[in-house]
């Protein structure tokens, strides 16, 4: 199985936990692309879904999904998503495509997060792939300073917004340990929007596809 096929098996076992006639939370990312594409096939079968992303929500229109607004949806029993890196305690670091902020409202909408991965994705120890923080642009490099104390080496991603007009500063050279306290430590940073740890709000079950077969933990 190449790294494509894994994605796909990861998304389509994700499927399973639809339930008819409920609005599906949709996250961002090549291997959401996979659940998307299977969400399509069973579209009778569901209200619609709240999209993540402007990324998602065309790619669901163009396959003849309804996207609500988060806000006439009301809870989500299902949020669905990928993720940059998972520890075995389901804690993520995501935003590698810059969709951080909606993700982790959608994500806190929903009653169960499934997070949809690759056997790439799973490390002992959060912090190899850089963290994303979404940042208000007149604070990015005030929070870029506060951020150095903590240990981080942060780089701009430069020429990109995100769907809320703001920055992304990736934060290079951690060794999480404490990921719900870093979590927090970033949170009380003035300017910054999110930050792309999902630990203190960490997924509810991981599928993850091998070379060997699902794993689910
Ligand atoms: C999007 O902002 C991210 O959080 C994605 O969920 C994450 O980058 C996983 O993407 P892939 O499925 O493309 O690896």
């Amino acid at each position: 199985m190449n790294q494509d096929e894994m994605k796909q098996a990861a998304a389509e076992a994700a499927i399973q936990h639809v339930e008819d006639d409920t609005i599906v939370g949709v996250g961002t990312g090549s291997t959401v692309n996979f659940f998307i594409d299977a969400l399509a096939r069973i579209k009778g079968r569901i209200e619609g879904a709240v999209s993540s992303s402007q990324a998602s929500t065309e790619r669901m229109r163009a396959l003849g999904i309804r996207v609500l607004d988060l806000n006439e949806a009301g809870p989500l029993p299902l949020y669905v998503d990928g993720a940059d890196e998972t520890n075995a305690h389901r804690q993520l670091i995501k935003g590698g495509g810059g969709a951080l902020t909606r993700e982790k409202i959608v994500a806190a909408a929903s009653e169960k997060f499934v997070c949809v991965v690759d056997a790439s994705k799973k490390v002992g120890v959060l912090g190899e792939f850089p963290l994303p923080l979404e940042v208000i642009p007149m604070a990015r490099s005030y929070v870029a300073r506060e951020v150095a104390k903590l240990g981080a080496r942060p780089v701009l991603r430069s020429g990109f917004v995100t769907d809320n007009g703001n920055d992304i500063l990736d934060l290079h050279g951690l060794s999480i340990v404490n990921p719900p306290e870093l979590e927090e430590r970033i949170n009380q940073i003035v300017g910054v929007v999110c930050c792309g740890l999902f630990a203190q709000r960490p997924a509810d079950e991981v599928i993850m596809a091998t070379p060997d077969g699902l794993q689910v933990f």
